[in-house]
This record gives structure tokens, C-alpha cells and sequence, in this order.
């Protein structure tokens, strides 16, 4: 007896260490969590899911404790072989538990009512415009007020609402960036608002949340959110791209404009216009490439050029058909449009 009682210890043990092991990997890097939140919408669902969590919590205590004590009071017991007493019906108790349960119900919808109308309320007269348009599979961002479009990464200040409007040009996507806010489809033939406030400065990472194809899993996107100044200062390199360094001229420029890549995308203050593919101006700023897929360096920018379908599968840009000095020179000059 008293081996096999250790033998059952050790084994709880040996579960509870397995438990641990998998909960504490849980809590290290993870960029996409609502428990940490830094911005206002994600900050008031959070504060409404806590305590929604320990009520549930509550009630799963109430009535998994009802059902143990029921099994050890009323279990079999030796020699105790009649059928118990038959009731049916307790007025009492039908009241109690129609009414206990209609009691908690209305307590969460007005808890979440009020976060509802919270979180819908209208931007404030200051709020930075945003259109964002889902692609497959990556996201373009307009600033209207601004006149810059960029793709992928997207730059706010901090304290101050963004004001968004979101499209897409092929299927549903789905807008989230999980420390920031809440979600919201990008439905074709549609657009739909959103705000939020980030509340602290950092980079955080979005992510497409509506299946919408191949590579849905790798349509990712970064936000920046920084001081009004950085915004003023980021504002102010996009505008100013490409920089005199870099005009269409060079080598890699006349690539880009003559073996395909103006077909697509689109760099300003140049001639190359394209409107399919992410817009390229500023692009040596941006910190990944393939919509959030690998970083931007020059060895992933080139393998990226060479075959993008090796990078990203399912990825619509075509490989060139460019040789490696090509492909050199179209790296040079893409990052050093910044
Ligand atoms: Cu776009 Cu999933």
C-alpha cells in the first residue's frame, strides 16, 4: 500500500512538473497577447475579461462542488441496497436556480455594454487618419491627411487616437493588432471604421485574423507607435524619400523601372507607378519584408528578388528572371530609398 501510494505521488509530480514546464513556456516572448494590453480598446476588453474569468471561475467552483459533495454524500454505500426516495419538483429550487443564472446574465450584459459603447465612440477631431486595405496577402496603409502610403508597418504617435478606414481589394481580411484593440473585417465592397489610442510606445505586431487564402498566416504587419516627434520625424523622411542619393538613375533604379518592378509597385517622386504590389517608397525604413515575413537585410532582400515564391509560397510577385549583379544593384537601391 504504502509503495503504491508513492508511486501515485511520484506520477502527480511528474504531471505537475510537465504542467508547470508548459504553462511557464507560455509566459515568455509572446508579441500577440491580449493580457498586456497598451492600448485603449485592448486595455477596456481586458478589464472586461478578467472579471468575466473569475465569475465563470466562480460559478465552475459552485458547481463542480455541488456535484462532488453529491457524489461522496450520496454514494453507495455496503449493504444499503433500496432505491432512495423519490421527489420530483422543489418550487424552491426551480426559483433559485431560473433566477440566480437571469441574475448573472444581466450583470455581464451590462458590463459589456458599457465597454461596447465605450469602445464605440467617435474619434477625437485630432485622430490620424489611416485607410488600410487588405491584399492578398500583405497590407497597404494611406495616410490621407499626410499624403504617404506606405505597406506592412504602420507609424502613430502616442496619447492620440487613430481614426481607421479598412477595405479590401480581393476577399475578407481581418484587422488586429491584439495589444492594441480588438479586430474588425475588411469586407470587399465595403468599408468599415475603427479607432483606438495606443497607449504606450513600442513595436507591435498585427496580424491578419480571417482566412483568406494561401499565405493568410503570413499576412503579418508592425506598429509602431512613438512619441509625437519620432511620428513628425518618420512623417518627414517619408515625405522626403527617395533622397537626392538615389534617384532612378542609378543602376539598381533603371532596373526596377525597365525588368518588371514598376509594373506593380509604386516608389514617389519617381516614375515608377505601378498599383498592384506594396507601395516601395521609403523602403529601406521598413524592418521586414514578405508583409512581416523575414527581416529586411540585404541577403533576405536578394533572396526575396531571386524567387519570392521560395520565401513566401503563394506570394502573387513573379521571380524576374534577374542575375545576381542584378539583383545586387536593386537591393542597393531599394535600401537606400529611406
Ligand atoms: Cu488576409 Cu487572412
Amino acid at each position: 500500500m504504502r509503495i503504491q501510494a508513492d508511486s501515485v505521488r511520484a506520477k502527480l509530480k511528474g504531471v505537475l512538473a510537465i504542467a508547470l514546464a508548459v504553462s511557464i513556456a507560455g509566459c515568455g516572448d509572446v508579441p500577440q497577447t491580449i493580457m498586456d494590453p497598451a492600448g485603449d480598446n485592448a486595455r477596456t476588453t481586458l478589464d472586461l475579461f478578467v472579471p468575466i474569468l473569475w465569475l465563470s471561475f466562480a460559478i465552475f467552483i459552485g458547481v463542480e462542488g455541488f456535484i462532488v459533495y453529491s457524489m461522496i454524500r450520496f454514494r453507495y454505500r455496503k449493504g444499503n441496497d433500496g432505491i432512495p426516495v423519490q421527489t420530483h419538483g422543489n418550487t424552491k429550487l426551480e426559483l433559485l436556480w431560473t433566477a440566480i443564472p437571469a441574475v448573472i446574465v444581466v450583470i455581464l450584459a451590462v458590463m459589456t455594454f458599457r465597454v461596447i459603447a465605450v469602445q464605440a465612440a467617435e474619434p477625437a477631431p485630432d485622430a490620424v487618419q489611416v485607410e488600410v486595405v487588405g491584399n492578398q496577402w500583405w497590407w497597404e496603409f494611406y495616410y490621407p491627411e499626410l499624403g504617404i502610403t506606405t505597406a506592412n508597418e504602420l507609424y502613430l504617435p502616442v496619447g492620440r487616437d487613430a481614426a481607421f478606414t479598412l477595405k479590401s481589394n480581393d476577399v475578407i481580411h481581418s484587422f488586429w493588432f491584439p495589444r492594441i484593440s480588438g479586430k474588425m473585417d475588411m469586407v470587399p465592397g465595403r468599408t468599415n471604421k475603427m479607432r483606438f489610442r495606443p497607449e504606450k510606445t513600442g513595436e507591435y505586431d498585427g496580424q491578419c485574423t480571417e482566412f483568406c487564402g494561401f499565405a493568410h498566416a503570413e499576412m503579418q504587419m508592425r506598429l509602431f507607435v512613438v512619441e509625437q516627434e519620432g511620428f513628425d520625424a518618420w512623417v518627414a523622411r517619408q515625405k522626403a524619400s527617395p533622397s537626392p542619393s538615389t534617384q532612378i538613375a542609378t543602376r539598381g533604379g533603371e532596373l526596377v523601372r525597365t525588368r518588371g518592378c514598376a509594373a506593380c509597385h509604386a516608389i514617389a517622386g519617381t516614375d515608377v507607378q505601378g498599383q498592384i504590389g506594396p507601395e516601395l517608397t521609403a523602403f529601406g525604413l521598413r524592418t521586414t519584408i514578405g508583409a512581416g515575413l523575414v527581416e529586411n537585410t540585404d541577403e533576405n532582400l536578394a533572396a526575396w528578388i531571386r524567387n519570392p515564391e521560395a520565401v513566401k509560397p503563394g506570394v502573387k510577385m513573379p521571380a524576374l528572371g534577374l542575375n545576381d549583379e542584378e539583383i545586387a544593384a536593386v537591393v542597393s537601391y531599394l535600401k537606400e530609398l529611406k
